[in-house]
């Protein structure tokens, strides 16, 4: 069940996504130990960020809602990790969410001499007060790769928001097939949700007034949508990010058209056993189905 991106071979498709348990050093090794078949950071800015006041996460009953606001300890920090997280000898991916145009250029001329074998250029964070995600903004995502893709050295990937609009899954590849990105990543969160607890009568998480980004089972089906379009449309292998907790949901990625997943919530929920939990229910379902290789029915999604 290996999958290739960019010439990197995961031994298998399944890890983990930017976001949760991926900020310190313990956290980042113990991914290491754990059956994920990579090693992806959480997000990082030029500077230490604290995120935003808690509770900034909440567990609900289909998913999460998660107002983070990017905490991480600065890119000069993961990208020393990386030196060190080699030793687990599977894929590292780091993750970039510059607050600037600026800052992003900083963080991959200096991860170019990283130990990192992927970059994925975080486009979508919905929860940094004050900064809009940019895979909202086409032309500002056209200028933001213009100018990165002619600094990295290193294959370079984008996290992008979901999308609901036809005419917008086509503006998008467009400009992200001119840039010859290495992959794409989708979805993000669905940005700006509001959970509510009536008994309280107040929201589940403090930042924005309870604004946050909306996981889980609510949102497999937005997500498969997307990693169908842009597998169609994109001359890049997808990545797909969204719901996944359980094997079959693995599968139904794969068949929509993705190289590989990331799990976000699950992981957050039940911890590292995910990924050998996930891992074995997606090859016993995979083997009942007679498919020996993720070739067999990637992309193969039936039409009625
Ligand atoms: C966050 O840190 O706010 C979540 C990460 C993201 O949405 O990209």
């Amino acid at each position: 069940m290996q999958t290739t991106i960019a010439s990197v071979t995961f031994e298998h498709p399944i890890f983990n996504a930017a976001g949760p348990l991926c900020v310190t050093t313990e956290e980042l090794n113990a991914i290491g130990n754990s059956s994920s078949s990579a090693i992806v950071t959480k997000s990082c800015t030029r500077t230490s960020r604290d995120g935003n006041p808690e509770p900034r996460y909440r567990g609900v009953p289909l998913g999460s809602i998660n107002s983070m606001g990017l905490p991480n300890r600065g890119y000069k920090a993961y990208i020393n990790d990386t030196r060190v997280l080699k030793e687990h000898k599977k894929p590292i991916i780091l993750s970039v969410s510059g607050l600037s145009l600026e800052d992003n250029c900083t963080i991959i001329t200096a991860a170019n001499a990283s130990d990192a074998d992927l970059l994925e250029l975080n486009l979508s964070c919905p929860n940094v007060p004050g900064k809009p995600q940019v895979g909202y903004d086409f032309e500002q995502t056209d200028t933001v790769l213009a100018a990165v893709m002619k600094i990295a050295k290193k294959p370079l990937g984008v996290k992008l928001p979901p999308y609901f609009d036809f005419v917008h899954f086509e503006q998008v590849a467009k400009i992200l097939n001119k840039h010859n990105v290495a992959f794409v990543t989708c979805i993000n969160s669905i940005g700006n949700a509001l959970y509510i607890d009536p008994v309280l009568e107040e929201p589940v998480i403090k930042p924005k007034g309870g604004f946050g980004g909306l996981g889980g089972q609510y949102i497999k089906p937005t997500a498969l949508a997307n990693v169908r379009k842009f597998s169609e449309l994109l001359d890049c292998p997808v990545i797909g990010v969204g719901g996944i907790e359980k094997g079959v949901d693995v599968f139904e990625f794969i068949l929509a058209g993705a190289h590989a997943v990331q799990l976000g919530t699950v992981f957050m929920e039940e911890g590292v056993g995910c990924f050998e939990r996930i891992r074995k229910e997606f090859e016993d379902y995979c083997a009942k189905k007679g498919y020996t290789s993720v070739e067999d029915f990637r992309g193969k999604l039936k039409t009625l």
